[in-house]
């Protein structure tokens, strides 16, 4: 069973499975004449919104220029804090730095991966505007916590929705909790375009019109900039693409949570072996199915010996990045859990269209090396 070639993501296999629609609807916009705006993307930001359960949606060209935006909307900018955890991708806290805000690193839960609202508690003396919780993984962060203390403070949340499209918490989407929320497109995201694209979900009137002037050149009228904005755009062809994938967002989903299922179910003897801890009441979407192990490189390397590809979400934590050095706060109680989990986690296969003899060899090649 070596060399079994299985790919960590396999975004051609989602298309074939969908090619029809996605080739008229792409089709559609092409022979439309209209490539900027237009019905395409009204329709899928309704459709979207919708589905998160927010009276607004703004479609932008990614998911780091929606962080940067929803922080401008807030009017955050220069000597002003922000907290988010350092255990993520580095747009969440670059968009805190082009904002000209500082970031202020808390330490994750150990077990759930995501912010600790204990830390946070003690973070927000050092007074802080807002909050960028991480859905990692597709896994809820504690958002009753979270917002209870921003809430007691009067502080924003910014929720980084960036990898959890459609997970639930207590009965609500991600993305629908705080004041704000951001979503990504990337392609290898859960649902994902043809290239890059973002969403800005909100319930606030204000901040959405606020954004749809930041991703136009600050203008409400043509050649009337009321602020200084950006270009950042959803584009028609990506929110056609987008329209027909959200119809099997529930169902891929679904599909992933029963891998999943098979991998805990299958790995779960191996004492080396953790999983990320998924709160009470929550779903996780498993953008990325993770494992943690100190002989993480080991098994990648075998792993990867044997023709399985993994990744590493992610290697370095934020705040030992190069550039980081100097330009943000830390925890005053460190962010050990962070770096034990940048030095432990391996990302395994997922994607739903993943068959059960990949996962079978996955996991069989798994057991091989711990035995
Ligand atoms: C947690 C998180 N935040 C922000 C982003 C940035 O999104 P994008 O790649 O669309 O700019 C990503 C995606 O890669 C992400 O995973």
């Amino acid at each position: 069973m070596s060399g079994a070639n299985i790919r960590f993501v396999d975004l051609k296999r989602q298309y074939e499975s969908i090619k029809d629609k996605i080739d008229i609807s792409v089709d559609e916009v092409l022979s439309s004449g209209r490539y900027i705006g237009g019905e395409k993307v009204a329709n899928f930001e309704r459709e979207f919104s919708e589905y998160l359960g927010t009276r607004f949606g703004l479609g932008v060209g990614s998911g780091s220029d929606a962080l940067i935006m929803a922080l401008q909307s807030l009017g955050i900018g220069k000597g002003d804090k922000v907290a988010t955890v350092p255990f993520t991708f580095v747009s969440t806290a670059d968009a805190i730095l082009h904002v000209g805000a500082t970031p202020v690193f808390v330490d994750i839960d150990p077990d759930t991966l995501t912010m600790d609202p204990d830390r946070l508690r003690s973070a927000i003396r050092t007074g802080i505007k807002a909050i960028i919780p991480v859905h990692l993984y597709g896994s809820p962060s504690n958002m009753a916590e979270i917002m209870e203390i921003a809430n007691d403070e009067g502080i924003s949340v910014i929720e980084d929705a960036a990898q959890a499209h459609g997970a639930i918490i207590n009965g609500k989407k991600t993305g629908s909790i705080g004041e704000i929320s951001c979503f990504s497109f990337y392609p290898a995201k859960n649902l994902g375009a043809a290239g890059d694209g973002g969403f800005i979900a909100t319930n606030n009137s204000e901040i959405a019109d606020k954004i749809t002037l930041l991703r136009e050149y600050g203008q409400r009228e043509k050649y009337r900039h009321d602020l200084l904005g950006w270009n950042s755009r959803l584009d028609p062809i990506q929110a056609a693409i987008l329209s027909v994938k959200l119809q099997y967002l529930d169902k891929w989903n679904a599909a992933r949570f029963r891998i999943a299922s098979q991998y805990r179910n299958m790995l779960k003897d191996i004492e080396e072996i953790r999983f990320q801890e998924i709160p009470e009441n929550s779903s996780s979407v498993y953008h990325i199915f993770s494992i943690l192990t100190k002989h993480r490189d080991g098994l990648r390397t075998h792993l990867s010996k044997q023709g399985i590809e993994t990744g590493i979400h992610y290697p370095v934590p934020v705040h030992l990045q190069k550039y980081y050095k100097d330009v943000s706060v830390l925890d005053k109680m460190g962010l050990s859990n962070s770096e034990e989990a940048a030095s432990t986690e391996l990302s395994l296969p997922m994607f739903a269209e993943l068959n059960p003899e990949e996962i079978e060899n996955v996991v069989e090649k798994i057991q091989n090396f711990f035995k």
